[in-house]
């Protein structure tokens, strides 16, 4: 069993985190919505997906007894909330086959819902397509982790084959494909290259929750303190790219709460994925009482949309916000790289 997915686990329930760039993001007031609570249809598109909930529980764990536990329970959460779900790097499972079962729960407790494989950059379209065997996904995450894996003193240090094995994965996978970052954000210009390559899901992963590079830094002898607070943040990478790219842009990193759900549709995100919101929620709390505050999130994401007279997600891309000089000083300097 894995020492280092239960230090991610403990590191990163550890971490807390009180502000981000979202609290520079404003919504404009509108006095008069012309629409209803019970109107509010908060089901999204990603893909070929729908997604009756715009938000999911994202990429995290297993292949240790306590990620087999903490994922026993999000599946049952994202079963009786009908939350998609993303699973931890597969990798770990195909190298191990006796540490599969903390992966091959979340198809057997959630047969009928959106189940996302991952697997790291530099893995093949071979490995990729076993992920997805294994674990029985509708999708596939492949995640881009260059800083953690510096910082980890076992990681891999060369990052030459990335381009050409995600070209080859674009070509051979058999399921949807999605990029995302692990928490340090996309410039505009990599979202586009990827663009070019064939990548039309890709989640922006932004600096402004979970810090990998501080994880990683508790976990090595030497630290990289520099490191820490490193990358874009989420709004950063959205707000730099919006209205550019035909690519179904994910909003992860850094995801507090249903305003910041509503504030990350509202930059052009299709779906919002949360990590440390849903590891912090199965290990405070019952079954039952997760259930109730994902429904309780559901419901105060509909009451911003009627408050910004916004009754689905398509009309909430468009509403009007206003963000601090500071954050619109950095997204203009982002925008001329392009
Ligand atoms: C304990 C833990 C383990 C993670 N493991 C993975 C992983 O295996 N693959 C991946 O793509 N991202 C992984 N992530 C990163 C998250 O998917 C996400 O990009 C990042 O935590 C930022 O979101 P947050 O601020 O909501 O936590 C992990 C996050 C946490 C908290």
């Amino acid at each position: 069993m894995s020492q280092r997915k239960d230090d991610h686990i403990n590191y990163a329930l550890a971490q807390s985190v009180k502000h981000n760039d979202f609290d520079r993001f404003r919504f404009v007031h509108n006095s008069i919505p012309n629409t209803s609570l019970e109107a509010i249809d908060i089901s999204t598109t990603l893909g070929p997906f729908t997604l009756k909930v715009p938000f999911f529980i994202n990429a995290m764990t297993g292949g240790s007894e306590q990620s087999l536990e903490i994922n026993e329970k999000l599946a049952k959460l994202a079963k009786a909330c009908d939350l998609a779900m993303a699973t931890g790097s597969v990798s770990i499972a195909l190298n191990d086959s006796s540490l599969s079962e903390s992966f091959t729960i979340l198809s057997k407790i959630n047969p009928e819902g959106l189940l996302i494989a991952n697997v790291g950059a530099g893995s093949n379209s071979v490995k990729l397509n076993q992920a997805v065997d294994l674990v029985h996904a509708k999708a596939c995450q492949v995640h881009l982790n260059a800083l953690q894996e510096l910082i980890m003193p076992e990681g891999d240090k060369d990052f030459t084959s990335w381009w050409s094995d995600l070209e080859d994965c674009v070509l051979h996978s058999k399921v949807p494909l999605i990029v995302k970052e692990v928490g340090f954000g996309m410039s505009p210009s990599l979202i586009l290259k990827l663009e070019a390559l064939g990548i039309t899901m890709i989640d922006v992963s932004g600096h402004g929750g979970t810090d990998f590079a501080w994880i990683e830094n508790q976990r090595r002898g030497q630290s990289l303190d520099f490191f820490n607070g490193w990358g874009l943040s989420t709004l950063e990478s959205l707000l730099s790219i919006q209205g550019k790219t035909k690519v179904d842009l994910i909003a992860s990193g850094g995801i507090r709460n249903a305003l910041d759900i509503a504030k990350a549709l509202a930059s052009g995100a299709k779906a919002v994925g949360l990590s440390s919101y849903f590891l912090k929620l199965v290990s405070d709390y019952s079954l039952e009482e997760a259930i109730g505050e994902v429904e309780k999130l559901k419901e105060e994401l509909k009451m911003i949309m009627c408050a910004l007279d916004a009754p689905d997600i398509q009309t909430l891309s468009k509403v009007n916000y206003i963000v601090d000089a500071d954050l619109e000083h950095r997204i203009n300097q982002l925008r001329k790289m392009i």
